[in-house]
């Protein structure tokens, strides 16, 4: 693949994404030569900073790398600051000048990204006056990156997909889901059709059930107004959870194109059993953490957080069960399990197989676990089946074992998603991104949770102690199915 070329605008350029994930990741492109020397990025923000100030910033937002080999001055010098008042319109067009100098500095062959990291509020104005004042039509590409939240349920993305698209078209937007940069998720697919072991029993007849949890223990921290408007269903089940659940049980796709493999995802989300909101306290469990403690450190309740309402209704943590009304899927339950302030951090997916009609060794000595497959996403990737072998030399007992496959290489040399996904964007890889198709979808579904949720009373909360794995309902979920969460290494 050449290496492409391109400015890169990113609007929200002093923001926590930027620093903390965008900098290092266009760093770890360039150090790993995945982007040439044409390439220039414009910071956008409010505030008022220098060239200097904001190349200061991103040397800062590198610094852990400890590069030798790589000169930072040299990699930040791509790096431009643009003060911007995103209403007025001579900004936009004195960035459209700016833009063409990089470009033909850079010889970045006309090519331009609109990165909006920033209060997704101003996302409608910005498509419009970038449209407007001339900036989308370029001699090269043009593409727009957007962030989450896109939109607090179906009626607002609506709005906000409408407003965009009189600017984009759809093959322009990426709409970014993190997860679906990270390694073990990219894996799911490969594991599941570059295999003839699983595909064969990756269905009803061998699955009893598959369950998803992506536990986390920092609470809301900084981000309680912003959080405390959302809530876990709107922040992890609506976009990650309900992705990674389509990848799970899509069909094989005709081929590997983005069409081809959203067409598959699109269609599990259409075959979701809808839910109403007489039943949705037997699908869904919510939950707001208290204090407690987590590696023998006091932690606060999620009432006490900066900019949290002290009777705050908002969920932390959301158990889930979804039914798919498909042939390959009908009566197998996909639950998801998400929250903060768990006691530990970890994106794990278990597919539990059926147990086997009859068990031949039952009885002394013999344990016969159910077959697990087990992809573990974070902190460490890798893939573990569970089996059933023995293990004794003179005696025909079975014993639960494990086959285990860790990914190669340290954590910190493993692209990171949003590396990943930069990367897919600037060579026009849509796969890994997310189309309006399945944002409507998912909040259509969503919606209804939120909605029989906004009419709880919020004296339910706090139901579960910081430092645990959620409220006690969130087990009686799965119990009430013969089933129980796997918590698995
Ligand atoms: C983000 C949510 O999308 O995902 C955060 O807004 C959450 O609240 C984060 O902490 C979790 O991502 P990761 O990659 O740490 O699992």
């Amino acid at each position: 693949l050449k290496t492409p070329k391109a400015v890169i605008v990113i609007f929200g350029a002093t923001g926590d994404l930027a620093n903390r994930k965008l900098y290092p990741s266009l760093y770890r492109l360039y150090r790993n030569g995945k982007l040439s020397d044409n390439f220039a990025v414009i910071g956008v923000a409010r505030r008022p900073l220098t060239n200097e100030q904001l190349r200061d910033n991103i040397k800062k937002s590198i610094a852990d790398f400890n590069d030798t080999h790589i000169d930072a001055d040299e990699f930040a010098s791509h790096f431009h600051y643009n003060p911007f008042d995103v209403q007025d319109l001579t900004h936009y067009q004195k960035l459209d000048k700016f833009i063409d100098e990089l470009d033909a500095k850079h010889q970045a062959g006309g090519n331009r990204l609109f990165y909006l990291a920033m209060d997704p509020n101003f996302f409608g104005l910005i498509a419009e006056n970038l449209k407007s004042e001339g900036l989308t039509e370029p001699t090269g590409w043009t593409k727009l990156i957007i962030e989450k939240p896109f939109g607090h349920n179906y009626e607002t993305a609506q709005k906000l997909n409408n407003d965009i698209r009189k600017a984009f078209t759809e093959d322009q937007i990426y709409r970014i889901d993190h997860y679906l940069g990270k390694q073990m998720i990219q894996n799911i697919e490969i594991v599941r059709f570059a295999n003839s072991l699983f595909e064969p029993l990756w269905n009803n007849q061998y699955i009893a059930n598959i369950q998803v949890t992506s536990s986390e223990i920092l609470g809301v921290e900084e981000r309680g107004r912003y959080y405390d408007g959302s809530g876990a269903l709107r922040d992890m089940v609506q976009n990650h959870m309900l992705q990674m659940v389509s990848l799970l049980a899509m069909e094989p796709p005709a081929k590997l194109t983005p069409d081809d493999i959203r067409y598959e995802k699109v269609k599990v989300l259409r075959s979701l059993k809808p839910i109403s909101e007489d039943i949705v306290d037997e699908h869904f469990v919510r939950g707001q953490y208290d204090r407690g403690e987590i590696n023998q450190e006091e932690q606060d309740g999620y009432r006490e957080s900066n900019g949290v309402d002290e009777n705050s209704n908002t969920e932390t943590f959301v158990a889930g069960k979804f039914m798919i009304n498909n042939f390959r899927w009908a009566g197998v339950p996909f639950y998801i399990r998400t929250g903060k302030r768990m006691a530990k951090k970890a994106t794990e997916i278990v597919v539990q197989f059926k147990d086997l009609p009859i068990n031949l060794y039952a009885g002394k000595g013999n344990t016969i676990d159910p077959n697990l497959l087990v992809i573990r996403v974070q902190p460490d990737g890798g893939i573990t089946l569970h089996l059933n072998a023995k293990q004794e030399d003179y005696e025909t007992t079975s014993k639960p074992i494990t086959m285990q496959y860790d990914m190669d290489g340290k954590a910190i040399n493993r692209p990171e998603a949003y590396e990943v996904l930069l990367n897919d964007c600037l060579h026009g890889d849509s796969t890994n991104f997310v189309h309006w198709d399945e944002v409507a979808l998912s909040w259509q579904y969503i919606d209804v949770i939120s909605e029989a949720w906004s009419k709880k009373s919020s004296d339910e909360f706090p139901n579960y102690a910081s430092g645990t794995n959620g409220p006690k309902a969130a087990d009686e979920l799965l119990e009430n199915d013969g089933f129980h969460w796997w918590s698995v290494k």
